[in-house]
C-alpha cells in the first residue's frame, strides 16, 4: 500500500492547511496516511554558525527519514506575509542541507488556503517556481479560497471547487499508480 505523507505548512494548532491536507488525503484510495504535524519539528534558527558547531538537528533527521518512507506528499502551504511560514522555511533550509531534494522527486499534490480570497495565491508561487529546485515534482495542485466561507464541516461547500479538488487528486492519485519502484 502506498504510503502519503500530508502535512500543513503550519505549527499552528488550529492549522487550516492541515485540515485541508487531510481532507485531501481522506479522498484517496487505497492508502495509508501520515500526517505530520509541524508542531513537532520547530527546529533551532538555521545558520551556517549553528550548523558547525551542533551539526544538524534530530529533528530535520527525523523528518527527512519520513519523507523517503514516502511514496508520494500532500503539503498544504499557509502564507504569512506572502511567503512561507517561518517554521516551514527553516525545516527547508535544514533539511537542504542534508540533501538538495528535500522532496525527492515524489509526485507531490500541493496546495494552500488562507482566510482570504487569494487562498495563498502568493506562497503557492513561491513555491511552484522554488520546489522544483528541491526535488519537487508538482504534479498538480490547488488553492482554496477564503477558507472560512468554503470549508465546514469536514466538507468544501462549493461544488465547483470540490469537483476541481477532487479531479486533481484522481490526477495525482494516477500519477502514483504510474510510478515504478526502482
Ligand atoms: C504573521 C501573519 C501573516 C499573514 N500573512 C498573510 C498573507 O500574506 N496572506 C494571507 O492570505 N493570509 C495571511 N495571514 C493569515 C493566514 O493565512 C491565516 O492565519 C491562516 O490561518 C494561516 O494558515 P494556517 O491556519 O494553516 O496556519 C497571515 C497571518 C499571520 C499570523
Amino acid at each position: 500500500m502506498k504510503n502519503i505523507v500530508t502535512l500543513g505548512a503550519s505549527s499552528s494548532s488550529t492549522s487550516i492547511n492541515k485540515t485541508l491536507a487531510v481532507y485531501a488525503a481522506s479522498k484517496l484510495k487505497d492508502v495509508s496516511i501520515t500526517v505530520i504535524d509541524l508542531k513537532n519539528y520547530e527546529l533551532p534558527l538555521y545558520s551556517v554558525d549553528s550548523e558547525e558547531e551542533f551539526g544538524i538537528p534530530e529533528g530535520a533527521l527525523q523528518f527527512n527519514k519520513i519523507i523517503e518512507s514516502a511514496d508520494g506528499l500532500i503539503i498544504s502551504l499557509a502564507e504569512h506575509n506572502g511567503t512561507y511560514t517561518a517554521v516551514f522555511k527553516n525545516l527547508i533550509d535544514w533539511l537542504s542541507r542534508i540533501d538538495i531534494k528535500v522532496w525527492k522527486d515524489l509526485p507531490m499534490l500541493l496546495m494552500s488556503t488562507s482566510p482570504g480570497k487569494q487562498g495563498g495565491g502568493s506562497v503557492m508561487e513561491a513555491a511552484k517556481q522554488g520546489f522544483p529546485f528541491l526535488g519537487g515534482h508538482i504534479v498538480t495542485d490547488f488553492s482554496l479560497p477564503s477558507f472560512y466561507d468554503n470549508f465546514s464541516n469536514d466538507r468544501i461547500l462549493n461544488a465547483e471547487l470540490a469537483t476541481k479538488l477532487i479531479e486533481k487528486i484522481r490526477v495525482f492519485e494516477s500519477t502514483m499508480e504510474n510510478v515504478v519502484a526502482v
